[in-house]
């Protein structure tokens, strides 16, 4: 069972939802930044001041403070991982491989989930978080395209990348996904 993995995506592909069901399910940790820094700035720590502003332009925080919180969650982690809207970018795949190398751990599998524009943007706006407003949620988009879009070819690349379509229940997606883990060979 594979059991080091990124879920990659589009904002309301449903990343949050499945990584957390799978990851009470098998017992993995699941890190996701995007939840990880809503609570920084819940709690007005100096980061989540730093991130408040960047996130409700639906714009990427700095690399250095997502991977600082990566990093110290990581570290001495020796059972499975689920990383959840981490990497976002090139630069942030790159530390995180040289992270988990220093980790002695490796990437197993990447579960891209493909989702219509027209799903994404009713399953965010019914949503409603302080990010979920038409303008913002376009504009996330963009940051998606334009800049973490370009890992899909990257872990294809490297013979890591399934996709899943990620319309219909959240059970059956659920399925979908665990069938991912047990099986051998990937996307080409
Ligand atoms: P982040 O929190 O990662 O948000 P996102 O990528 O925009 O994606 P969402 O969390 O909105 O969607 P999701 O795919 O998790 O879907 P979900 O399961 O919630 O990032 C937010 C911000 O933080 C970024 O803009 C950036 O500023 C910052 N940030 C985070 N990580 C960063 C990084 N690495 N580097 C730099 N900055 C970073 O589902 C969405 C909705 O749909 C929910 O209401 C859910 O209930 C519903 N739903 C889910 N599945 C189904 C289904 N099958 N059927 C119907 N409804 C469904
Ligand atoms: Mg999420």
């Amino acid at each position: 069972m594979k059991q080091r993995l990124l879920f990659l995506g589009p904002p309301g592909a449903g990343k949050g939802t499945q990584a957390q069901r799978l990851a009470a399910e098998q017992g993995l940790l699941h890190l996701s930044t995007g939840d990880l820094l809503r609570a920084e700035v819940e709690a007005g720590s100096e980061l989540g001041r730093e991130a408040k502003a960047v996130m409700a332009r639906g714009e990427l925080v700095s690399d250095a403070l997502v991977l600082a919180i990566v990093r110290s969650r990581l570290e001495g982690q020796d059972g499975g991982w689920l990383l959840d809207g981490f990497p976002r970018n090139l630069a942030q795949a790159e530390a995180l491989d040289a992270l988990l190398a220093s980790l002695g751990q490796s990437i197993e599998l990447v579960v891209l989930m493909e989702l219509d524009d027209g799903v994404l943007l009713q399953r965010l706006l019914s949503r409603g978080r302080a990010d979920d407003n038409e303008e913002v949620i376009r504009h996330r988009l963009e940051v998606y395209r334009e800049q973490t879009s370009p890992l899909i070819a990257h872990y294809r690349g490297l013979g890591l990348l399934q996709s899943v379509e990620a319309a219909g229940t959240v059970e059956v997606i659920g399925e979908r996904i665990a069938a991912l883990l047990t099986t051998q060979g990937t996307d080409s």
